[in-house]
């Protein structure tokens, strides 16, 4: 059952389980879908999306053929002292777990990620995401230090924008065990100030080792850099569904 909550002023909806906020995340994008089939949406990658990308690759696949996808990242490595992206072969890569867990299945109109040119031209993708005519909807998630709209870790300027990032100790380390593999070292990330210029946001929260931060995210005293997450409290479009375990510590 899902209950509707007020947190020092922040409207959550509570989802029972995590296939419960998947679903919800779902309707919310499909009926944003229907009613502009056009739309640009910003997505992120992980555990948490997966439950949304199960409803959406099941439906029928040409109610996404006029929309475009943008990704919030892709892992880098040095090879030769020249920074790349990772392979879309690499089990690693987002542009193959997008593939597997949603393109394979629909077919938008065009699907994109940051580039490596982000590492010259500091906020290229936001310039391309500018002529495409910004975001309409974003579905964004967060670390357990955080970080949110990609990889922007504690400490990130609330302006920044597409570039470069070290990633650090304690995500590489999550990511190793959540998905068993040795998580790269850099990665082309959207910033703060992309992701929140998104006209709507659906943030998810997901299980128990997120209910710490999403404690912090909602109880700073202001949003601060140091809990980048706290910057979707200064947007007037953002819905929050986090699910019962993530909830367990907001009281
Ligand atoms: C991906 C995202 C990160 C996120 C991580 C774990 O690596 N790029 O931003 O921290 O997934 O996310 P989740 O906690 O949803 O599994």
């Amino acid at each position: 059952m899902v209950q509707e909550k007020t947190y020092n002023g922040i409207d959550v909806t509570i989802a029972s389980d995590y296939e419960e906020l998947g679903r919800l995340a779902a309707n919310i994008i499909l009926e944003r879908i229907y009613s502009h089939p056009k739309m640009t949406l910003l997505v992120p990658t992980g555990t948490t999306p997966l439950g949304v990308y199960r409803v959406l690759r099941h439906q029928n696949p040409k109610i996404f053929k006029k929309a475009t996808f943008l990704n919030m990242d892709e892992y880098c490595i040095l090879v030769d002292d020249k920074m790349m992206l990772i392979p879309e072969t690499h089990p690693n890569s987002y542009r193959r777990y997008m593939n597997e867990n949603l393109f394979n299945r629909i077919t938008p109109e065009a699907s994109y990620f940051p580039g490596i040119e982000n590492v010259k031209e500091l906020g290229h993708y936001d310039n391309f995401i500018k002529n495409l005519g910004g975001i309409d909807l974003c579905l964004d998630s967060i670390g357990q230090d955080g970080h949110t709209f990609g990889f922007n870790h504690p400490g990130t300027s609330f302006d920044s924008r597409t570039r470069l990032i070290r990633i650090n100790k304690e995500t590489k380390e999550i990511n190793r065990r959540l998905t068993g593999l040795e998580t790269p070292e850099y990665a082309i990330t959207t910033g703060l100030k992309t992701g929140v210029e998104s006209r709507e946001i659906i943030f998810l929260v997901s299980g128990e080792r997120k209910a710490d931060i999403l404690y912090k995210v909602i109880y700073a005293v202001e949003p601060t850099p140091d809990i980048p997450a706290t910057i979707l409290r200064q947007h007037s479009n953002c819905i929050w569904i986090v699910d019962k375990k993530a909830a367990s510590k907001l009281g």
